[in-house]
């Protein structure tokens, strides 16, 4: 079956599109607006995308398709306010009070504090993140970009992370995969762990060619 984009409805690609190019990572994003009132959000339009300069990137779309109204989401407000916001990422203690964030609450109700969480300050900026996140990555805007009136991207530049001290090795500072388990999205209220894990080495040309010979 192919699926040509131009002649499905906007419900349909979101649909489709979410459901195929899965999982995705869950950033609970802390801001904060310009009276210093926080707020939190879930988003899986979300990854890391370089490491010099370390940048994630999130995808905002707007609450409704009226060209109208502002109704850019309060997060995207914030960000482009202030500057700055965290990355909380999420993993099992964390997963319903993430859910619990993405409730459309009113605007100055910070919902991280409503589902439970305690906010913790940052180094760099001036936003809190969420205490009881196993990593908290704290951004700083890099560079927005307008996919069309309704949706745009976000790029933070990463200048800090928060680390829960049991998910790394003390001595060699590799993460410990068994003590980091961050919820994915899969769809609509669909999610998933990571379940099981392997290695696969690349082979360099001569390897590859050593094993088509058997
Ligand atoms: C797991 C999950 C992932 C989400 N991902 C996104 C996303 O990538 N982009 C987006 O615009 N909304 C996303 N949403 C919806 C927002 O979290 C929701 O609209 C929220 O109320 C926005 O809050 P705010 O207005 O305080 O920013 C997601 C919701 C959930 C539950």
């Amino acid at each position: 079956m192919e699926l040509v984009l131009d002649e499905l409805s906007l419900q349909e690609k979101y649909k489709f599109l979410s459901a195929l190019v899965i999982p995705r990572p869950i950033a609970l994003v802390s801001s904060r607006d310009a009276s210093g009132r926080h707020n939190a959000a879930p988003f899986s339009f979300f990854n890391l995308f370089s490491e010099e300069p370390a940048v994630v990137v999130l995808g905002f779309s707007s609450r409704s398709e009226d060209e109208d109204t502002d109704s850019r989401k309060d997060t995207l407000k914030n960000i482009e306010r202030v500057g700055a916001f965290v990355i909380n990422m999420v993993d099992r203690g964390m997963a319903v009070g993430m859910n619990t964030c993405a409730t459309q609450f009113p605007p100055g109700v910070n919902e991280a504090e409503a589902a439970g969480f305690t906010m913790a300050p940052c180094r760099f900026v001036d936003v809190k993140r969420i205490a009881e996140a196993p990593v908290s990555l704290e951004c700083r805007l890099f560079q927005r970009i307008e996919l069309s009136y309704r949706r745009a991207l976000v790029l933070g530049e990463v200048l800090c992370v928060h680390v829960r001290d049991d998910i790394l090795d003390p001595k060699t500072k590799r993460v410990i995969p068994e003590k980091y388990d961050p919820l994915a999205r899969l769809y609509g209220t669909h999610y998933a762990w990571l379940g099981e894990r392997f290695q696969m080495a690349i082979d360099s040309h001569d390897e590859w060619k050593a094993k088509q010979k058997g």
